[in-house]
């Protein structure tokens, strides 16, 4: 299936394209969004993915905008240590692209066989290495947190039980093992959650996304532009905790951070008209897939970016807490 850029009416209202400005795009994929920018104005668009399969579809983009268009295959969580300099809109698309999920071979679908790899940039340790080494507590806790799976324990037994008589290598492997082990009850399959788990956990996809807007912070300029499309709650909430901390709410204080031992901080974001937004009807009916997107967006002010001492992601289970490199 083609990928089908989600909310773009809306990315482009809120990005509101404007001739020689400079364009953040981290999460080029199929260069959906990338192109609409290009194609509205004279703007310049460096595209950021860590996929290395984009290339094919960025040098289509190089031939035909030129100059005003670079891919730089890394890490968005990177982006202010490209040298880029300031920008006037950064936009993040969360997530797995259709044309990675529609790949077999990468490993992303307990609808497609294929190796259980899961990664994104085709480097670092791979989902089948995480069901083979980690410790059954540790699947667990990834299948909690990262799937919101109900059934963590028993899923994260089935597994470590399993994988003592041979190795979970397919995708196939684990989504039958999960099927026969838990059962199978609605429309939904019972690997969906581990699933998801998994690829999290395999492309730290929390910390790449809080990191990202950390990023994204350094580099705005005044006025600049903020976009966050997300997928699922664990997403969406640290987008909307994020936006809502920088844009100066947050600061009444919490049992970490007494409000009358702190100095007042100048929002380093504000919204000035809807800040979160959902996809039409319209595309819905035509991109099932885009039913749980959400928009997220706020201007950069001109005060400086806002110190975090408490991430959002202190509790959540990281490749690094493992001695795995993302
Ligand atoms: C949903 S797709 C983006 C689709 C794109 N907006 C379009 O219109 O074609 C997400 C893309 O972001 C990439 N990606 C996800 N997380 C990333 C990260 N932390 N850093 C860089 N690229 C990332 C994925 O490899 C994938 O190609």
């Amino acid at each position: 299936m083609a990928h089908y850029p989600v909310m773009l009416p809306e990315v482009l209202d809120t990005l509101s394209p404007r001739a020689g400005e400079i364009y953040v795009d981290g999460t080029f994929g199929n260069g959906g969004y990338t192109q609409a920018f290009l194609e509205a104005t004279e703007c310049s668009v460096v595209a950021l993915d860590r996929d290395p399969t984009v290339r094919t579809q960025a040098a289509v983009l190089s031939e035909k905008y030129g100059e005003r268009f670079r891919l730089i295959q890394t890490s968005f969580s990177k982006m202010d240590e490209l040298g880029i300099g300031q920008v006037d809109a950064v936009a993040l698309d969360i997530g797995v692209s259709s044309t990675q999920i529609d790949q077999g071979e990468r490993g992303f679908s307990f609808q497609k066989s294929g190796p259980l790899d899961m990664r994104m940039s085709q480097s670092g340790a791979t989902a089948a290495e995480a069901v083979a080494e980690l410790p059954q507590a540790e699947l667990e806790h990834v299948f909690r947190v990262y799937g919101e799976e109900k059934h963590a324990r028993r899923a994260a037994r089935l597994v470590v039980r399993a994988r003592e008589e041979n190795a979970i290598a397919t995708t196939d492997g684990l989504a039958d093992l999960l099927e026969r082990g838990l059962g199978r009850k609605g429309r939904i399959h019972p690997a969906t959650r581990v699933f998801q788990a998994l690829r999290i956990f395999i492309n730290d996809e929390l910390g790449e996304l809080y990191e990202g807007l950390c990023a994204a912070e350094r580099i705005l300029k005044p006025g600049g532009r903020l976009i966050a499309v997300t997928f699922h709650s664990l997403e969406d909430r640290i987008v909307k905790t994020f936006m809502r901390q920088r844009c100066g709410g947050g600061q009444s204080g919490s049992r970490y951070t007494p409000v009358a031992k702190k100095p007042p901080v100048q929002p380093s974001f504000e919204v000035t008209r809807r800040s979160v937004l959902k996809p039409s009807e319209k595309e819905v009916t035509k991109n099932a897939r885009s039913r749980s997107a959400r928009l997220r967006w706020a201007l950069r002010t001109n005060a400086e970016p806002i110190a975090d001492e408490y991430s959002p992601l202190r509790k959540f289970p990281r490749l690094q807490n493992y001695g795995w490199a993302a």
